[in-house]
């Protein structure tokens, strides 16, 4: 489904960097099963596969509730009217479809993510919203399917964490960048600072053993401590990489027992941890966690105050 001004060609790449086998264009299925095949890190991403319904599930929410990351990724990606954009990690199809507004009807935006439930959850937003200047793929951060000097902008949103090597998904990013173009990460700040993500897992860390992550472990605050994933950038070549704090609220316009259910569902470690738990033991940190939750509900809905980094870096131009 390409239809606005241009086409990209479809560029598989096999592990050892030839040219490998060229999928059916717009297939998840094709693409998914090489990967399957070829990258070593499936296993790692396996667990997204079982939180995507819920993604596809709570997509609107989701969508509004970090509406002002995509903006500011928007900014420091320098993303406008007309532009090529690549969305890494898109899950469900954002930021990208998001951007796809931004680029207009002659720009176009692609996403991409490894998991096919992901892809496909995407696709059936963009149809169901009538988006016509998008296209979403099944690959990895770190094996771009696109032709060099591609992108105007090159964007991911709460991505960066779970990639296996971050420095090689960033010098593919710099590859299909365009020369002189920008690239822009989010990442979470530290977890105290984001009430959305730490009030539940604090309830469940009192029933459940949880051992503090391993120094580079793939969760969400892998890149929580300032510097870090800036200095991924630097290391795998981008150009004057820089980083900023983002303060702002998640407004998210439903129960405290509505949003429970979400963050749940959407998380497949807590998932898991509850289902380790004891159905009273399930009944007591779903009180304690709405208790604690409480602190956030307004006559609005549900409203956190959160800390994300975005950080971001320019792909040289030749001398
Ligand atoms: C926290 S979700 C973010 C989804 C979306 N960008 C958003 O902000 O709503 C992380 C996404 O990263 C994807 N992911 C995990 N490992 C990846 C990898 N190696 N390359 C690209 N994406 C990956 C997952 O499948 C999942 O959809």
């Amino acid at each position: 489904m390409v239809t606005a001004g241009f086409q990209l060609a479809y560029h598989a790449v096999a592990p050892d960097g030839s040219p490998g086998t060229e999928p059916e264009p717009g297939s998840a299925a094709a693409p998914a099963a090489i990967l399957a095949l070829m990258h070593p890190e499936q296993a790692a991403i396996n667990g997204w596969s079982g939180a995507a319904p819920f993604w596809e599930k709570h997509r609107e929410l989701i969508r509004l509730m970090f509406a002002p990351v995509t903006q500011a990724l928007v900014e420091d990606g320098m993303i406008g009217s007309r532009q090529a954009v690549l969305d890494i990690a898109t899950g469900p199809g954002e930021p990208a479809l998001s951007v796809a507004a931004v680029a207009g009807p002659e720009g176009k935006v692609f996403g991409i993510d490894p998991v096919p439930e992901m892809v496909a959850a995407a696709r059936r937003a963009a149809d169901r919203l009538g988006f016509r200047n998008t296209q979403f793929d099944a690959a990895f951060a770190d094996r771009l399917p696109f032709p060099a000097d591609t992108f105007d902008a090159v964007i991911s949103r709460f991505g960066a964490m779970f990639f296996p090597s971050p420095a090689d998904a960033v010098r593919e990013m710099l590859r299909v960048l365009k020369p002189g173009r920008k690239l822009a990460l989010a990442a979470w700040h530290f977890a105290e600072r984001n009430p959305f993500l730490y009030t539940v897992q604090q309830v469940i860390r009192r029933y459940v053993d949880s051992p503090p992550p391993a120094a580079d472990a793939m969760d969400s605050f892998r890149f929580a401590s300032p510097g870090k994933l800036r200095d991924v950038l630097g290391e795998a070549g981008a150009m004057t990489p820089a980083e900023r704090l983002l303060q702002f609220t998640i407004e998210a316009p439903v129960s405290v027992e509505d949003f429970w259910t979400m963050r749940c569902e959407i998380s497949d470690t807590l998932r898991e941890k509850i289902a380790m738990l004891s159905r009273e033991q399930v009944t007591e940190v779903k009180r304690q966690a709405l208790e604690a939750l409480r602190a956030y509900s307004t006559e609005r809905g549900m409203s956190f105050p959160a800390e994300v980094l975005i950080v971001s870096g320019t792909k040289s131009r030749p001398a």
